[in-house]
């Protein structure tokens, strides 16, 4: 499949009588809303894919769209890269799953403990969540303290815990010193929220003292360098770096979520920002396409893990963890990625997101935020400082849904959020053709 150069309409799922139409109703039979992973919902129906190719998706009614989503930024290398494929199915011809270790969760395991220097043991699971669940895990355990600290707006996966002041509206959010701690699922249980310290974003003084202020009851800070959920803004270096003595004074466990930002560097984000957590969570481009998470870390807190005297402190099961197929295509996928790989991808989204920059100015609207290979599209300019800075009024999240709307009806796929990341199959071709559809809808329409 190669770049299309005009742009053309890819409306055919809106029909009643789509294939997608169909595949809709059957859904609602069998599942709650049709649905079974809350992300990929979107309203009327959703689009079903078919198959890819590259950076190009084909849905079931034949239309072809740019995939500048990549499966939620997991995807390294677009759609059935043939050494992944390759990788994966010669492992799977010999088996899918043991009741035993195999050698290629040793292989992955060496690639990632040789890339990062904060990690000197690495354990495997099924997703990011579950991994955010065993960094905590493992800090409570290591240091026998029962609270955490996470940042407002920042999303980490489903585990309670991390789940808190996920996205809660500006008439809850409380004073910036101290935010509060709001459940984001009905059923929170309050002893979860009460051992949940939220702390603002990008705001050094704030958040050091808060962190001061609750340090003898805390197990962890979680800390996502650069967190999608809340405005994909870069932390900055002297915060990181406040957070990561505060945490060290006080013997608390800092956690790094890099399940999308370990895509920014051969080394991970904390390889750019030079910071050293305890702990970190990995997961998406790890897996090569295949469900995976992993927590890694420093060798005396990972010791939490350690099955050799029998019941460690901290057990870590999982029928699935490290499961031969997901570690062979993972090693494919980050194998490709050498220093170069990076390199390359960094310069195509400079150019994207320059690219980006110029299409609001020309409109009069809008914002890029990100690094790297991730970037997110704003509807409105603003100072973005921490999930407070970029919260959305109705009309502005209204005109973000328009500007979604017309880019999914004219070959080009993204999040409804504005998330977008690109894979090392997006050449120079195909970014002018995201940024002149971009163009072509903000003038379009999506101002009104
Ligand atoms: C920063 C971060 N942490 C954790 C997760 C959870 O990962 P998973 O969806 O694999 O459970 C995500 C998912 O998008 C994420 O973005």
């Amino acid at each position: 499949m190669t770049a299309v150069k005009t742009i053309t309409e890819t409306r055919a799922y809106a029909r009643s009588d789509s294939k997608s139409a169909k595949l809709w109703e059957r859904a609602q039979s069998v599942m709650p809303g049709g649905n079974s992973r809350t992300t990929v919902f979107m309203a009327p129906r959703p689009i079903y894919a078919a198959e890819g190719e590259g950076c190009w998706i084909v849905d079931v009614d034949g239309d072809r769209r740019l995939d500048l989503l990549n499966n939620y930024t997991s995807l390294m290398h677009g759609h059935a890269h043939p050494a992944i494929t390759e990788a994966a199915t010669r492992r799977l011809a010999r088996g899918a799953s043991f009741p035993l270790p195999t050698e290629e969760e040793i292989e992955l395991a060496a690639l990632i403990v040789d890339r990062v220097a904060s990690i000197d043991h690495v354990r495997f699971t099924n997703s990011g969540s579950e991994a955010v669940m065993m960094a905590i895990k493992a800090a409570r355990g290591f240091t026998g303290r029962p609270k955490i600290a996470k940042f407002e707006g920042a999303y980490h996966g489903s585990y309670d815990w991390a789940e808190v002041s996920l996205g809660p509206g500006p008439d809850e959010w409380g004073p910036a010193e101290a935010p509060a701690s709001i459940a984001y699922s009905k059923g929170t249980p309050p002893s979860v929220l009460a051992d949940v310290v939220v702390l603002p974003f990008n705001r050094t003084d704030l958040a050091v003292a808060r962190i001061e202020r609750e340090a003898k009851h805390l197990a962890a800070v979680l800390i996502d360098p650069m967190p999608n959920r809340a405005g994909l803004i870069p932390a900055r270096h002297d915060f990181l770096r406040a957070v990561r003595e505060v945490t060290a004074k006080h013997g608390i466990c800092l956690i790094f979520d890099e399940v999308i930002s370990f895509r920014l560097g051969y080394r991970g984000a904390q390889g750019l920002f030079d910071i050293r957590p305890d702990l970190t969570s990995l997961g998406k481009i790890i897996g090569g396409g295949f469900p995976v998470g992993a927590v890694g870390g420093r060798a005396e807190v990972m010791a939490v893990f350690d099955p050799r005297g029998g019941k460690p402190p901290v057990p870590h099961g999982g029928t699935f963890n490290a499961n031969p197929v997901t570690m062979a295509a993972g090693l494919a996928a980050m194998r490709l990625m050498d220093e170069k790989a990076f390199d390359r991808l960094d310069e195509v989204g400079r150019k994207l997101r320059s690219g980006m920059d110029a299409c609001f100015e020309r409109a009069g609207l809008g914002a890029v935020t990100g690094m790297g290979s991730l970037f997110r599209l704003h509807p409105a300019p603003r100072n973005f400082v921490d999930y407070r800075s970029g919260a959305q009024s109705k009309e502005e999240a209204a005109r973000l849904d328009r500007i979604h709307r017309q880019l999914i009806d004219h070959g080009i796929l993204i999040s409804p959020t504005g998330l977008g990341c690109l894979s090392t199959a997006v050449g120079e071709s195909e970014v002018e053709y995201f940024l002149e559809v971009l163009n072509a809808c903000l003038t379009k329409g999506a101002s009104a």
